[in-house]
């Protein structure tokens, strides 16, 4: 028997406050295109680095649902994204990956373009076509301390600007732009892109699954209930707040900006940064928590100002002083969505005399692994019948509510 789908308004207007989303959500496909339709095309969104094209020549394509990008670098060392669509008859100009040209010349009938997107050669198209009408189509983006974000539609949301007002000052320091991509992953992760995102914005998970990563991070920026801890989890993280408002204090004095400056609420462009606090040694997110590499980022001087979070709807980033993780999802379907991760370092920083791999390395590898395990986890649960969304925790699970929340009144705000 036919039955009638529930309509996409319908399951929003359904989703109660504190509690995770619908199970249709994070399954159906009509959704999951919604989704890519309004957070991956209408919104903006990180998709890679200005470090990934460093020399003139550099391209790197970028895949996001039907649409793929060109990132690269021009002749006169300026960064250019431009659709991978040739305008004779649309074919690819390039397949996935990383190249270096000196034109972008498509396979199929040879057209060549420049590198800024302009189209200088158009074989047997007769002395009255105007080439200049059929360059490359730009790409809306914004580098942002070296991030590269994308809009893909024909209207950015303006308010990313808060976002490059904040994080410009912010990431300055580290001159990301300059610097050298060490080591990059992608892990497939199966299940849904926006339990990826919730699975990230929750550290409750972190003290049973990530081993390594507890060495060095510090769960306690949303906060905790003394109530039901245990009075030695209760001195634990009543220390670890006390030390983190101190550094913070003197962090802010210093002139480091450290506080939390977020946009989720009544905001297009969502994103939350705040200077964390590293445990143990203090300096950086590896197996003792002392920094992975000798020459540190871009103008640091010091490997003891914590940790420079930023998180987006598609990215979540962590800037220490001697190195940065990049971390950066694209959805491939409802139940299946890519985490491309990148270790940066000092761009003069050498492999095997100034940093070991391994040690840069080991815990976003194994953090990313476990944290692709769990949304697997996560996404067989919500398609079970049995399941029926969830209560967050106020204490731990606050940025999910928050989420959540942004991303019923963004779909509203695009009509559905
Ligand atoms: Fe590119 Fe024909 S489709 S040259
Ligand atoms: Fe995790």
């Amino acid at each position: 028997m036919l039955q009638t789908r529930t309509e996409i308004s319908t399951l929003l207007d359904s989703r109660r406050a504190g509690y995770s989303l619908p199970a249709e959500f994070y399954a159906r496909q009509d959704i999951f295109e919604a989704d890519m339709d309004v957070f991956f095309r209408r919104h903006w969104i990180c998709v890679g680095l200005e470090c990934d094209v460093p020399e003139p020549g550099d391209a790197q394509v970028i895949d996001v649902g039907q649409t793929s990008v060109i990132l690269l670098r021009d002749d006169d060392n300026e960064i250019q994204v431009v659709h991978n669509v040739c305008r004779h008859r649309g074919s690819r100009l390039l397949d996935a990956g990383s190249t270096v040209i000196s034109k972008l010349v498509c396979p199929y009938h040879q057209w060549t373009y420049e590198l800024t997107g302009e189209l200088i050669h158009a074989p047997h198209m007769g002395s009255d076509f105007d080439r200049s009408c059929h360059n490359l189509k730009p790409v809306h983006f914004k580098s942002i301390g070296g991030l590269i974000y994308v809009c893909l539609s024909d209207n950015p949301p303006a308010d990313v600007q808060r976002l490059a007002d904040t994080m410009e000052e912010r990431l300055a320091p580290y001159d990301i732009g300059n610097a050298k991509v060490a080591y990059q992953s992608e892990v497939i992760e199966r299940g849904n892109w926006k339990l990826t995102i919730e699975n990230n914005r929750e550290c409750y998970h972190c003290s049973a699954n990530h081993p390594e990563l507890c060495v060095s991070f510090i769960d306690l920026d949303f906060g905790f209930d003394p109530a039901s801890l245990s009075e030695e989890d209760r001195a634990e993280a009543e220390e670890h707040q006390a030390l983190y408002e101190e550094r913070t204090r003197i962090w802010e004095e210093e002139g480091h900006k450290s506080a939390v400056v977020e946009g989720v609420v009544n905001c297009t462009t969502n994103f939350r940064t705040q200077r964390l606090i590293i445990a143990g040694a203090g300096e950086s997110q590896t197996p003792d928590a002392t920094a992975a590499s000798n020459k540190l980022l871009g103008s640091m001087t010091r490997k003891d100002l914590g940790d420079t979070h930023l998180w987006g709807h598609n990215c979540w980033h962590h800037f220490m002083g001697d190195h940065a993780v990049i971390s950066i999802i694209i959805p491939l379907s409802p139940d299946t969505t890519m985490v491309r991760t990148k270790w940066i370092v000092h761009k003069d920083a050498v492999e095997g005399v100034d940093y070991d791999i391994e040690k840069l390395t080991s815990v976003w590898v194994a953090t990313t692994e476990q944290d692709a395990e769990l949304v697997a986890r996560a996404h067989s649960g919500v398609l079970d019948p049995a399941y029926e969304p969830g209560p967050y925790s106020r204490f731990t699970e606050q940025q999910l509510d928050n989420f959540a929340t942004w991303y019923v009144d963004q779909m509203r705000e695009n009509g559905y």
